[in-house]
C-alpha cells in the first residue's frame, strides 16, 4: 500500500494514513487502502488498534479537494458513499479504536477521528468542518457522528460556521477525551491501547457492540442488547479464569480471547 500502513507493537495494531506531502488527504486511493488495511487486522491478534496521520502537522487535512473540485452530483455521492462505507467499517470494527490526532483534522479527517471510539488530541490539534466554506456539507457522517458526539446544538454550530476548534476547545465540548504534548501523544495512547488490550477481549468487544448498537434503539431495546451481549461473556474462558481469580484472591491468568 502507498498511503496506509499497519504495524504492531504486541496485541496493539498501529494504523497510520501516510500522505504527508497532501497532509494525509483522503483520495480515492486513500480510502480504498484503508478498507483493505481494516479487512487485514488480525482479530484474533489485535485487540486494540491505533489511528493516527504520518507526521505532527496533520491527522488528516481532510478529503482530497483537487479530486472533489470537478465531481459531478453523481460523482459526489457515490464519493461520500466510498468514505462512509469504509468509516462505518471503522466504526464497526469489533476491535477497540483510539484516533490520536496530532495538528488538523479537518473534514474528513475529523470525520475519520469521530469514528474511532476514543480521540486523543495533541496540544495543537484543530478540529472541524470547513466543508461549508467549500460549497459542500461533510460526506463522510459529519453531520450524523458530530450531533451525536457533542450534541446537535453545537455540532449545527460548527457545521454552519465552518469554525476550527483547538484542543482545550475540543476537549471541553467533549469532542476528545484528552490532549497531550505532541511528544507524549503517541505514548499515551499506546499507554491506553495496552491497557485495553490487557482486558478480557470478549467483554471488551461486547462493550462496544452495547455501546454502538444500543445508541440507535429505544432504551427498552438497548438494555435487550446488553443482555444478549452480557450473556454471550458467560462460559468463556476468560470469564471463568478471572471470576475464578478473584474468589481465590488471585490475579486472573492472563485473557487468551476465548
Ligand atoms: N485536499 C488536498 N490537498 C490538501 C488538503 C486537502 N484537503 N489539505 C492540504 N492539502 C495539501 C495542500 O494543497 C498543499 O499541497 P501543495 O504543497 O502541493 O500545495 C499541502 O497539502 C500543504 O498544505 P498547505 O500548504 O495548505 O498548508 P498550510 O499550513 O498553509 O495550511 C491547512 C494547512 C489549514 C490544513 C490547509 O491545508 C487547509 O485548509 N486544508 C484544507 C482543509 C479542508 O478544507 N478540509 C476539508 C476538505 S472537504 C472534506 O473533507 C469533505 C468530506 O467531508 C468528505
Amino acid at each position: 500500500m502507498d498511503f496506509v500502513q499497519f504495524s504492531a507493537q504486541g496485541n496493539v495494531g498501529i494504523l497510520t494514513i501516510n500522505r504527508p506531502a497532501a497532509l494525509n488527504a483522503l483520495n480515492d486511493q486513500v480510502i480504498r487502502e484503508l478498507d483493505a488495511a481494516l479487512d487485514q487486522i488480525d482479530r484474533n491478534v489485535i485487540r486494540c488498534v491505533i489511528v493516527r496521520g504520518a507526521g505532527e502537522k496533520a491527522f488528516v487535512a481532510g478529503a482530497d479537494i483537487g479530486q472533489m473540485s470537478t465531481l459531478s452530483k453523481q460523482e459526489g455521492q457515490a464519493f461520500g458513499k466510498l468514505g462512509n462505507d469504509v468509516f462505518r467499517k471503522l466504526e464497526t470494527l469489533p476491535i477497540p479504536t483510539i484516533a490520536a490526532v496530532c495538528g488538523f483534522a479537518l473534514g474528513g479527517g475529523c470525520e475519520l477521528a469521530m469514528s474511532c471510539d476514543i480521540r486523543l488530541a495533541s496540544e495543537t490539534a484543530v478540529f472541524g468542518q470547513p466543508e461549508v466554506g467549500l460549497g459542500i456539507t461533510p460526506g463522510f457522517g459529519g453531520t450524523q457522528r458530530m450531533a451525536r458526539l457533542i450534541g446537535p446544538g453545537r455540532a449545527k454550530e460548527l457545521l454552519y460556521t465552518a469554525r476550527k476548534v483547538k484542543a482545550p476547545e475540543a476537549l471541553a465540548i467533549g469532542l476528545v477525551q484528552a490532549v497531550y504534548p505532541v511528544e507524549t501523544l503517541m505514548d499515551e495512547a499506546m499507554k491506553m491501547a495496552q491497557r485495553i488490550a490487557g482486558n478480557a477481549p470478549i467483554a471488551v468487544r461486547a462493550c462496544k457492540k452495547a455501546v454502538n448498537d444500543g445508541l440507535q434503539v429505544d432504551m427498552d431495546k438497548a438494555v435487550e442488547i446488553e443482555e444478549a451481549l452480557f450473556g454471550s461473556c458467560f462460559e468463556t474462558k476468560d470469564q471463568r479464569n478471572a471470576m475464578t481469580a478473584f474468589l481465590e484472591k488471585r490475579k486472573a491468568d492472563p485473557f487468551v480471547n476465548e
